[in-house]
This record gives C-alpha cells, structure tokens and sequence, in this order.
C-alpha cells in the first residue's frame, strides 16, 4: 500500500456507526460517509465535529471516492449488500457484527471478497475486551473448559428499539441483537460447536415479531457444553450487569461478574483454598484500538489479524441454527447448518 494511511468509507451513520468512527479516525483518514437517513448524517457529522463527502447510497459513493477500505455499521439487513458492493469495487471489509442475517448470506459475501482479492473482517468486540481476554487466557492455566452457563436477561424497555431492531428479517432475530457478543466468546473458549438446541416460552415484550427470551443449549466439538439463557424482558438488570458467565474448566474454574462501572472476575484451581480476584474497567478502548488497528495492519502490511471472517460466520450459523431449534419446539441441529456451501479451509 502506497500511502501512509488508509482511505476509509463509513456505511451506516447511525448510534454504533458514530462511536466507531472515532476510533477509525485514529488510525486512518474517512473521507466520506453513507446513509439513507440525512438526520443520521447530520448527526454523524455533528458528533464527530467533521464535515464529510456524504451519500444517501453505496453505489454512489463507491463510484465517486478514492478509498481503500470501508467500514460497515449499517443496520444488519443491509451488510450484506454493502459488503458485496465494496468487494466488488475492489475495497477491503470491516463489517460489524452480526456479519450478516443468515449462513448463505455470510458465504455470498466471503466469496465476493474472495475473488475480488480483498480482506473482510467482522467485528467480534467483547472477545478483545481485556476481561473476557483474561478468561480465555486462563484456559491455559485452567485446563480445557467442560461446561459455561450464561444468563444474560437484562430490560431492554430503556433502550427504545424500534424499526428494523424489531423484525427479524430485518435484524436476524433476538440472537443477533441481543447476543451475538457471548456466544462469540464462548466460541473462544470452547472451539467449534457441534450441535445447538433452543426453545423459547410465551412473548411478553410485543413490539418484536419474534420470542423476546430463550434458552440455547450448545455442544462443541471438543465436548464442552455450554446453556445460554438470553431474555429482553427482566426488569432487575440492564444489558452491561448481565450475561457474567460461570465457567467450568478440567483443572478450576471462574466466575465473572460484570457491573455498569467495572469487572470483576475470579477463578480458583481445584486445589486453591480461595479464589483469585481481577478487577478490571469495562475495556472498550482497547478492544476497539486492537480490532481497527489489525484491520489496517493486516490490509497495508498483511500482518496476521486478530479476526476474520471465520468468527463472524461460525457466530451467525449458531444463532441461526438456536432459532431454527426453537422454532422446531427444541429440535437438535446439527452443525454445519449449511455443508455444501462449506469449504474444508474455512
Ligand atoms: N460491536 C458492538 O459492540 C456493537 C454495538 C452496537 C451496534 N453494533 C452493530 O452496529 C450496527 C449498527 O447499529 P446501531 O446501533 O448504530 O443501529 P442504528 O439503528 O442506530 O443505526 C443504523 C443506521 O444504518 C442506516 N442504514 C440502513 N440501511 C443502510 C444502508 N443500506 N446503507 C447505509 N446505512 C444504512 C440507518 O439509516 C441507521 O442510521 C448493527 O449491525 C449492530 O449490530 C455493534
């Protein structure tokens, strides 16, 4: 790469979009903006206090500016679309996650990145935090993990969610709004999953078009299994006090326990009379320095990231295989969901 930094495009001028602008702006140059809403826009430019070349479509944007890469945080129905029309103007992808609303969809878009020659990325924050960092780190100390539970029933009445959030064709579904975040990170602690089974009860939350609870049962491959128990509808907890997983390794174990200020975590050997104790802050900095950072690193000078599209896509096809479980009264569903769009390097 010829320049000494990068040319980004921002998609999606929205609550996320305008946060993660910020840290892009660290790193690289962003140009230009799109968005269908021109209130977003506005708004994008007034919080980062920057005028910006601005589109109302990806299209436009894509034939008119000189960038090298573009970063995605549109509502989820529309990654797909503007990933592949980045890859196709030849632009590397950062997209958020979730990476897209279903297995194929997340294909479509490795392969057009693939034959294009570009990089594509999706964002998976929480495993970067450096708490959740931790975690997986003590496995090494641990020993393997044999089971987690997680319980992330939290209000989601404060946070007005409205629009797209509400549907799931357009959202993915309460997984992928939710938590995505978690069952990413137990994918980092746990390896490939073998088979997921979901079930939901009655809906009490009625502006989604889809159960505001459910409870998901996993089997990784390495024979770990994990319960991840997800609800909008608990009135005692907000989203960031929620989810602190218990987990269970060969040699210990640990128990996290989040709060909105800090992070506690503490873990014990079998043999430890007591626990250990780590407190950590809540660690978005870092986590958003370190994925953005290996994003540039890996486009300009084609250093190892730290996340691909692997993550992403494996994340997707867990989520969507719990809603086909629960829409199937707790069916087992093997995985892949998807065997002949799989290749055997991914
Ligand atoms: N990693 C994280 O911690 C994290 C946190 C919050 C949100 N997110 C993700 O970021 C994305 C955006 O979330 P948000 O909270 O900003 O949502 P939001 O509803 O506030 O904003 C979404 C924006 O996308 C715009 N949009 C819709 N279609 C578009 C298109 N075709 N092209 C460009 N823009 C389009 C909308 O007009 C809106 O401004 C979601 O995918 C979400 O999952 C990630």
């Amino acid at each position: 790469m010829n320049r000494s930094r990068l040319r980004f495009a921002l998609f999606g001028c929205g609550g996320f979009g305008r946060e993660f602008a910020r840290y892009i702006l660290e790193v690289a140059d962003l140009p230009a903006i799109s968005d269908p809403d021109p209130g977003a826009r506005r708004a994008f430019a007034a919080a980062l206090k920057r005028t910006f070349n601005e589109y109302d479509n990806a299209d436009a944007l894509l034939a008119n500016e000189d960038i090298d890469a573009v970063a995605i945080t549109t509502a989820n129905f529309a990654h797909k679309s503007t990933a592949i029309a980045a890859a196709n103007a030849g632009k590397h992808v950062y997209c958020e996650k979730p990476m897209a609303n279903s297995v194929p969809d997340c294909w479509e878009m490795v392969r057009a990145c693939e034959k294009a020659g570009v990089r594509l990325m999706v964002g998976h924050k929480r495993r970067l935090r450096p708490a959740w960092a931790r975690m997986i780190e003590l496995t090494k100390e641990l020993g393997p993990v044999i089971a987690i539970t997680s319980c992330q029933y939290y209000d989601a009445r404060p946070y007005n969610l409205s629009g797209w959030w509400t549907r799931a064709a357009e959202s993915g579904g309460l997984l992928d709004i939710a938590e995505v975040h978690i069952l990413d990170w137990m994918r980092a602690m746990c390896g490939d999953i073998d088979s997921v089974r979901a079930i939901s009860p009655p809906q009490l939350d009625a502006r989604f078009d889809f159960p505001d609870t459910i409870h998901v049962e996993l089997r990784f491959r390495s024979e770990a299994v994990a319960s991840l128990n997800v609800s909008m509808a608990y009135p005692l907890l907000k989203f960031r006090e929620s989810g602190g997983p218990l987990v269970i390794c060969r040699n210990g174990g640990m128990r996290f326990v989040p709060s909105l200020d800090y992070l506690d975590l503490y873990w014990q050997r079998s043999e430890d009379k007591e626990p250990h104790h780590e407190r950590f802050d809540l660690g978005f900095d870092q986590a958003f320095r370190k994925e953005i950072g290996d994003f540039v690193n890996w486009v300009a000078r084609g250093e190892e990231p730290c996340l691909t599209w692997k993550e992403g896509l494996r994340c997707v096809e867990g989520m969507e295989a719990a809603h086909r479980s629960a829409a199937q009264n707790g069916a087992v569903i093997p995985l892949p969901l998807y065997p002949e769009l799989d290749n055997s390097n991914s």
